[in-house]
């Protein structure tokens, strides 16, 4: 990708290097897809088909290294994320999420998305942020998260509302990462998302 250029659109083709890395994980679902640009519902019920969603989508998550995965990555549009920042939380799951205060700024680590393996870029999110939405069980919580937490949680927002990280990131760090296909953290420090 030339960089400096304009922003990329959703017609991007990865280079030849990183078809395979494509092609790997085939349950979730990869840039054109149009789930991936639609806002998604609100989820209004705690139902078995909500639970055997997530463990399906925790399995698949797990498997691809991701630090966290929205319901539309998986083709269902539907407000539901599960994460797992490496902290001792855990892996979390969040349902109807709002954002209710945002502060601060960050732009590290670059942000990658595992709907669009390899490619990576700086985007700028809050620091510190509030969430309010409800778990699994349709329980209300509210989550206070900074830095690497709150940043994998606006990524996933965004995707419930079918905004894609490389919308936001600054065009001239947009650089695919050739190596991305080895789910080696070091050839690919990006975070996959
Ligand atoms: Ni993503």
């Amino acid at each position: 990708m030339p960089q400096g250029g304009p922003p990329p659109d959703d017609s991007i083709q990865p280079p030849p290097e990183l078809l395979e890395a494509w092609l790997c994980h085939p349950e979730i679902v990869k840039l054109g897809d149009p789930v991936l640009r639609q806002v998604a519902r609100p989820i209004t019920l705690a139902t078995q088909e909500i639970q055997d969603l997530i463990a399906r989508m925790t399995v698949i998550m797990r498997a691809a290294h991701g630090l966290g995965l929205a319901a539309p990555q998986v083709g269902v549009s539907l407000r539901l994320f599960i994460y797992d920042a490496g902290d001792k939380k855990g892996l979390r799951v969040l349902i109807n999420p709002r954002i209710v205060s945002a502060r601060g700024e960050q732009t590290d680590p670059p942000e990658g998305c595992l709907s669009i393996p390899g490619l990576q870029g700086v985007v700028t999110r809050a620091n510190q942020i509030r969430v309010k939405g409800y778990d699994a069980r349709l329980k209300p919580v509210t989550i206070n998260a900074t830095e690497l937490e709150a940043r994998v949680i606006q990524h996933e927002i965004d995707h419930l509302d079918g905004i894609l990280f490389f919308d936001r990131a600054d065009p001239e760090t947009l650089v695919w990462a050739i190596g991305a296909e080895d789910d080696d953290d070091e050839a690919n420090p990006a975070l996959k998302e």
